[in-house]
């Protein structure tokens, strides 16, 4: 039978206390018997999230600051040695016209969404580089960095740079043999994306049902551990031949020309 076996193996979460898709990927690498190094903002939060794991710890820390992530890795290496799996989860949106958004705003999103994805990858891939040992990265990227929609112009830079960085950063790292993939969730359901739905429509309830039958070829909502399946894939020797690649996982909804209420019956 074919496994993904990743017992005595290191994985750090970026976001991971998050309730949405941070929760999928975690759950995903634990029942693959990975040890999980949960990253995330807030300690109480980060310990209560951690506790929902067998083998998980809490990492407090700012991705955004360069400081703070060395600290990250330095805290990892000195309690539960190297880190094998990166995954870039942690990330904040921006539902703001472009011209209309205010600088803090701007370097706010870039720099947890951008910045932090590239300074956690730097310096997981030198503490690799250091140990001599091989691992791989995981960036969270958004059906958005190619399609988008208004209100989110900046949102789908930051996620077209994530893309564009994974991109680059497998073509350097592919000589150490270290990987470096996305995944791009599409409408993943969550409490948090009803609040965040329930935000731009006072009918939020019709307005998932509506992305569900009409926006996606799948006719179900994307769930957290959908993506964390995903995340597991790319992280695993199953995909020792891929690098450099976006996983869209987004239940057909990019593919769509048109709604599928637009041709009714279509069998
Ligand atoms: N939810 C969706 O439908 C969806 C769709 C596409 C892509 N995504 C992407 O998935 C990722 C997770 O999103 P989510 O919706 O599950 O959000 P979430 O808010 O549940 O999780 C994000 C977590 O990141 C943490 N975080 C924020 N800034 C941080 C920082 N500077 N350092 C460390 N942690 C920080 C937050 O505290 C939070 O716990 C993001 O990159 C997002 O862009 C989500």
């Amino acid at each position: 039978m074919m496994q993904i076996d990743f017992t005595g193996k290191n994985f750090l979460v970026t976001g991971g206390a998050g309730v949405g898709v941070g929760a999928g990927i975690c759950e995903a690498i634990s029942d693959c018997g990975g040890t999980l190094l949960l990253n995330d903002l807030d300690a109480v939060k980060t310990k209560t999230a951690a506790k929902k794991y067998p083998n998980a710890h809490a990492v407090v820390g700012d991705i955004s600051n360069a400081k703070d992530v060395e600290r990250i890795f330095e805290e990892i290496k000195n309690e539960y040695g190297i880190v094998h799996g990166l995954v870039n989860n942690a990330g904040i949106g921006l539902h703001k016209n472009a011209h209309l958004a205010d600088e803090s705003e701007f370097d706010n999103l870039y720099n947890i969404d951008v910045k932090g994805v590239w300074l956690m990858a730097r310096t997981f891939v030198r503490q690799l580089m250091k140990a001599n040992e091989v691992g791989h990265i995981v960036n969270i990227s958004s059906v958005h960095a190619r399609e988008t929609t208004a209100k989110y112009a900046l949102y789908a830079s930051a996620k077209a740079a994530v893309e564009g960085l994974t991109r680059g950063m497998s073509i350097e790292l592919g000589e150490f043999g270290v990987r470096c993939n996305a995944v791009a969730p599409g409408y993943v359901d969550s409490e948090q994306s009803r609040d965040a739905v329930a935000s731009w429509t006072d009918k939020p309830k019709a307005w998932i049902q509506g992305q569900k039958n009409d926006y996606q070829s799948l006719r179900h909502m994307i769930s957290a551990r959908d993506c964390g399946n995903a995340v597991v894939f790319l992280l695993s020797h199953m995909a020792n031949s891929i690098t450099g690649q976006t996983l869209t996982v987004d239940a057909g909804f990019t593919n769509l020309l048109y709604a599928n209420s637009f041709i009714p019956n279509t069998q």
